[in-house]
């Protein structure tokens, strides 16, 4: 069942169940105030016929006429003795006099029902005195009562159906009106399934406002990035291609020379090994990045522990200072900060970003630790080339250098603040760079310390 006939089916049933109850209210209410006025009408005519003297004594009931004034249509009168046998009987309705006699002693009002219609009978006890002489028992039949009746049952029953029909043809309409947009998403989302493209939903359903506007907008939102990811995606793939083309055909063309020619010519034969041996050097690097940033992609971080920041970034920087035989100083405020994390990451990431800074600047780099706002900051400064404004939001991008010459020299991916970033996201840090060409560039990473997490 779908989800439109399950709720035509649902609000339907809802809707009998609020008219059986509304009208069966309706309907015994009305037969509740008629019937009470009917009983109250019926014992004040027994206490007018009551009023009369020659009533009050037994020995004038045989006088025949003595009822007959009191006598209407559809209505019986009669007089019970003490024997409990009729004294006097009149009626109009034969019908009315099949009820069984009955001594009662107080006021009785019943409604008696033979033969599928119903009677009404009023019972007076006749006192002389204090003394009970007899029961004065009226009846009258409801037969236009019952006809009433039948007649609010039918209006009701009609109405009800008429309402019920109504509300199932307006369901129709306002489910169509609302399934609408969500039968356009379903068929939206089965091209996207079969034809593999990517589509969004026009402005008629983005711009309503309502829930269904809001689920238009989330999806287009949601297919948007599903879009720019595959893009990045297929961008990244064509990238890595392109970078690992060029270090493979130089060592084709090398290998090429040294087949023809190197076997005569020494000098040739060196250059060429050389080269070789440096593309190959430089194309295992790129695939050691390139496995290192989809590793760190694929997996988050997991085991994290508590790291002593302060002692790690010494150590970093005077592992650098050695290999690189340049000065790295680190500048502390005295205190030690602690941070969750995994230690081999954050190393990863201060090696990178020094050998940045190493890389691209020939004066001492600093490196400040300091606190801003309940976090850990870390500052790499460097007194180097700089990087213009314009390339700064691209820098995190993989495969992206500055001067592609330059940084072939320098032997450069383009990797390095790609994983840089990576690693800061997982540790849920910020990274930024600031940079002015010719003067120097600090790249600032902010952690939340180990109290704030
Ligand atoms: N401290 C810096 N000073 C000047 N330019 C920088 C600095 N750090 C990064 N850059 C520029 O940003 C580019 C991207 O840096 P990134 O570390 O991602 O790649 P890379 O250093 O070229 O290669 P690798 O993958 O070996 O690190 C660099 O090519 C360089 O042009
Ligand atoms: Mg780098």
């Amino acid at each position: 069942m779908s989800l439109k006939q399950r709720l035509m089916v649902l609000s339907s049933i809802w809707l009998v169940f609020i008219l059986v109850l509304v009208n069966g209210f309706t309907y015994f209410f009305v037969v509740n105030i008629t019937t009470k006025s009917e009983k109250e009408l019926m014992l004040n005519k027994a206490r007018t016929i009551l009023e009369k003297k020659d009533l009050l004594d037994p020995t004038l009931w045989s006088e025949p006429g003595l009822l007959e004034e009191f006598l209407v249509t559809n209505e019986m009168i009669r007089i019970i003795g003490r024997t409990g046998l009729i004294q006097q009987q009149v009626f109009t309705d034969p019908k009315l006099t099949a009820k069984q006699v009955v001594w009662q002693t107080s006021y009785n009002v019943e409604i008696v029902r033979i033969n599928k219609e119903r009677y009404l009978y009023v019972q007076v006890p006749i006192l002389a005195g204090n003394d009970q002489v007899g029961v004065l028992e009226l009846g009258r039949t409801m037969r236009l009562w019952n006809e009433y009746l039948d007649v609010l049952l039918t209006a009701l029953t009609i109405t009800s159906f008429g309402a019920l029909v109504l509300s199932f043809i307006g369901a129709l309409f306002y489910s169509r009106f609302i399934f609408k947009p969500i039968r356009h998403l379903l068929t939206t989302m089965q091209i996207i399934q079969n034809s593999g493209t990517f589509r969004k939903l026009d402005i008629d359903y983005t711009s309503r406002q309502d829930e269904l506007g809001e689920l238009s907008i989330t999806f287009n939102d949601m297919i948007g990035k599903l879009e720019e990811h595959f893009l990045k995606q297929q961008q990244f793939l064509a990238d890595a291609s392109h970078e690992l083309r060029t270090p493979l055909t130089i060592i084709e063309s090398y290998a090429n020379m040294l087949n023809r020619w190197a076997s005569k010519d020494a000098e040739l034969r060196t250059e060429a090994i050389e080269a070789i041996s440096s593309e190959t050097k430089r194309l295992k690097g790129m695939v050691t990045s390139l496995l290192q940033l989809v590793d760190s992609e694929a997996q988050a971080l997991v085991e994290l522990q508590t790291v002593e920041l302060t002692g790690l970034i010494e150590s970093v920087a005077s592992s650098m200072e050695l290999s690189f035989e340049r000065e790295v100083s680190v500048v502390t405020d005295g205190r030690t900060y602690t941070i969750l994390g995994v230690p081999e990451k954050l190393r990863q990431l201060f090696l990178i970003l020094l050998d940045n800074a190493i890389k691209y600047s020939s004066k001492p780099i600093t490196v400040y630790m300091g606190q801003e706002e309940g976090g850990v900051i870390v500052k790499i400064a460097d007194h180097g080339i700089g990087v213009a404004a314009s390339e700064l939001p691209h820098l995190f991008d993989r495969f992206y250098r500055v001067d592609r010459a330059r940084t072939r020299q320098t032997g450069g991916l383009g990797l390095g603040l790609a994983i840089a970033k990576q690693i800061v996201q997982q540790h849920k840090g910020k990274i930024e760079i600031d940079s002015e060409p010719g003067v120097g560039t600090t790249v600032k990473v902010k952690f939340m310390r180990m109290e704030e997490q």
